[in-house]
């Protein structure tokens, strides 16, 4: 149910019975397809519009307005904090049934990221231990030496003009695999990378398939994903296998290791060798893209605002580095790599005071609720200061990582990997993107349209 306290508190009166409970608002669209070309051609234009023109609880219909199931469907935007958290946290309402984790399943099989249940249950207490803030610091080291690795490498092309993005998928993809495998993985990185776009493309493709064939089908998007998951999995099983030969000593410290050893703290129970290899897949795949996106945007940013970047680089070295971390979040709250999530209401529900049916796809954005003016003073202004010191916002009015019980198990590896990256960048170049613009394309994940354009000199 809402949490009617909070509402109470700031003098809201708000309904949580659905008898008393308001439909929800939405624009109207097509009169034939509905808002399907808005969402289509702008998606994250269309849906901050819908969020200024109807409010925190928004209906979008696409497809025909009275048909089959199969072309109808009617999407719930929520954009408020209080809602965001009952969705989140009330997973027995707002389930993942039919979501793109179960399309997704069928490319990395069932790690954490995908399984569900008392698999899902099992595997994330066996795994919690090796990410929290404590365990992750162990990593600073090998972040530090990738960073500067990166940084290393851009010398021979100081004051000229570099992508950002692909210098942090580099550098994002040798962070994940040796802090996975141990070993430098550099010759796997690069096909295991032209992988991973294809697979992204294929889940979407997928995933807006109106009608879904079996995969045993013999389509041939079928054949072409039975391809790729049997190459994927070649690698991975590869690398188990040689890092099993291999096994003891120091080897352990790395996150293969780690799950070689993992057990559940109830049941004692070891990771199967499927589960371990769906593991290291999910981690490649959660852990690089969403983290290279978001330095490459923070870059950008920063970029742009030659005076915050000067007192970020004032920050480095010094021993409070809140700034640095303060200037990573800000780029996230403009550019969430996950900038939508979506979930299933299991029943009628009352959210915000509005009345949301049953198998109602719910989606909460990142993309608007970190725009929410209420919460975000010139939600448009790249402004790192709002994250230092105490903040007095609700807990969801930002949550690039999820929240609730499947919130991101890999955040604070992501925000340390993070800032040893900016720190190092910028304690060497003055990064200028004055001149250049970013766009944005949201796929599964939000990427930038093409390269990130920056010219760098040496400080
Ligand atoms: C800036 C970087 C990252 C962002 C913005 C991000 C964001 C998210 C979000 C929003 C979710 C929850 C999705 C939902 O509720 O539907 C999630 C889940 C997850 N993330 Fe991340 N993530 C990042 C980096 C990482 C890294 C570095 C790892 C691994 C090393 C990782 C592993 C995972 C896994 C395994 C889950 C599923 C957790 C579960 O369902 O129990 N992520 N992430």
């Amino acid at each position: 149910m809402v949490d009617v306290r909070r509402f109470v508190e700031r003098g809201i009166t708000v309904t949580t019975q659905l008898s008393k409970a308001a439909a929800v608002p939405g624009p109207t669209g097509h009169p034939l397809l509905g808002m399907l070309p808005a969402l289509r051609d702008d998606l994250l234009g269309a849906i901050l519009d819908g969020f200024h023109q109807h409010g925190d609880v928004v209906a979008y219909h696409v497809g025909l307005p009275r048909g089959p199931r199969a072309v109808s469907v009617d999407v719930i935007n929520v954009h408020h904090p209080d809602g965001i958290h009952q969705v989140l946290t009330t997973p027995q309402v707002f389930s993942r049934r039919a979501s793109a984790y179960e399309i997704l399943r069928e490319f990395i099989g069932e790690g954490l990221l995908t399984s569900e249940g008392d698999r899902w249950r099992r595997q994330r207490r066996t795994l919690q231990p090796l990410f929290t803030p404590r365990r992750v610091a162990r990593y600073t080291e090998l972040m530090a030496d990738e960073a500067a690795r990166v940084v290393d490498e851009l010398a021979v092309t100081a004051g000229s003009v570099v992508d950002l993005y692909q210098v942090m998928q580099r550098y994002t993809m040798r962070v994940v695999g040796r802090a996975l495998f141990g070993d430098d993985i550099d010759e796997v990185v690069p096909r295991l990378q032209e992988l991973m776009p294809i697979l992204g493309d294929l889940a979407l493709a997928r995933a807006l398939q109106v009608v879904k064939l079996p995969l045993s089908w013999p389509t041939p998007r079928a054949r072409r994903i039975g391809q790729v998951r049997a190459t994927q999995y070649e690698i991975v099983d590869r690398i188990i296998a040689d890092r099993q030969g291999r096994a003891g000593g120091a080897e352990n410290e790395d996150l293969l290791g780690r799950l070689f050893a993992a057990e559940d703290p109830e049941t004692g129970q070891a990771l199967s060798i499927e589960e371990i290899r769906d593991q290291v897949l999910v981690f490649l795949l959660a852990g690089h893209e969403t983290t290279s996106a978001g330095l490459a945007f923070t870059m950008h940013l920063l970029g742009r605002h030659p005076e915050v970047q000067e007192r970020v680089v004032a920050a480095i070295g010094t021993g409070d580095e809140e700034l640095v971390r303060a200037a990573v979040m800000e780029g996230m709250r403009l550019y969430p790599p996950v900038y939508s999530m979506e979930r299933m209401s299991e029943s009628d529900v009352v959210v915000s005071g509005y009345r949301i049916p049953a198998n109602t796809k719910v989606v909460i954005t990142p993309w608007v609720t970190h725009r929410h003016p209420e919460f975000w003073p010139d939600p448009e202004r790249f402004e790192p200061d709002r994250f230092l010191g105490r903040q007095e916002r609700p807990r969801y009015a930002y949550f690039p990582f999820g929240g609730g019980s499947r919130s991101c198990i890999g955040e604070h590896f992501a925000l340390l990997e993070m800032t040893a990256l900016l720190s190092a960048l910028l304690a060497r170049y003055r990064v200028d993107t004055r001149d250049e613009r970013l766009a944005v394309v949201p796929r599964v994940t939000l990427r930038p349209a093409g390269p990130v354009r920056a010219t760098l000199t040496l400080r």
